[in-house]
């Protein structure tokens, strides 16, 4: 399963891209309005973080607007990859982005449906928001495991990317629901380490090693 982490903070980037578990970075433009920054400079400056795909997501609500912006966003960094909502503009743009080479991530997916048609759309991602499910008492994971399903079944090649994920639990559920990609905040990757059976066991193992004057 592949990591992304969720956020335009650049030093939680390089603080986690630092441990070789990150394979790519999302944004969209929540996260880049709480960073303060300007757009183009901070999208660029992930982009130099990591090897990995860089969702910049457009404002456009237009299709024409949409690929205008798409290819803005795709001339910052080879890695950028261009996030567009999930409308009927949204698939119109993703066609046309993907026809060019340019990977897309097409997000705010929130039904089986809705993920059908961006694979048809040609999207390298599509991103179901689980914990906004969630939220109104829906199953986000039980989406995850239909768009495996559908995905499987006619062999589509679009990465289902966990979205809006909340909790270690989350992760959980999404590697074993098949997800090829979760998208986490920073601070829901930094807990994936936690258990505090191994803090117990590593206190134990240090302390009979100082006991027994052990050294390495
Ligand atoms: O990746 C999508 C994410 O940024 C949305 O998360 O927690 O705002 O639903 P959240």
């Amino acid at each position: 399963m592949k990591f992304f982490v969720d956020t335009a903070d650049t030093k939680d980037i390089a603080d986690l891209a630092a441990t070789g578990l990150i394979d790519g970075v999302t944004t969209n433009p929540s996260l880049i309005a709480k960073s303060g920054r300007p757009f183009a400079e901070v999208i660029a400056e992930i982009c130099s973080l990591t090897d990995g795909p860089v969702s910049a997501e457009v404002v456009a609500t237009d299709a024409d607007g949409m690929i205008k912006e798409g290819k803005t966003l795709a001339k910052i960094a080879e890695n950028v990859a261009v996030k567009l909502p999930l409308t009927w503009d949204g698939l119109k743009a993703c066609r046309t982005l993907a026809d060019e080479g340019i990977p897309v991530n097409v997000t705010l997916c929130f039904s089986a449906n809705q993920a059908l048609l961006a694979a048809k759309a040609g999207a390298a991602f599509i991103s179901p928001f689980i914990g906004r499910l969630d939220d109104i008492h829906l199953d986000g994971m039980e989406l995850i495991q239909e768009i495996r399903q559908i995905y499987d079944n006619y062999m589509f090649e679009t990465e289902i990317l966990a979205a809006s994920i909340r909790s270690p639990n989350h992760v959980k559920l999404s590697a074993l629901a098949g997800a090829d990609v979760m998208t986490a905040p920073p601070s829901v990757i930094r807990s994936l380490v936690n258990h505090p059976l191994t803090d117990k066991g590593l206190e134990i193992f240090l302390a009979d090693a100082k006991k027994a004057g052990i050294k390495v």
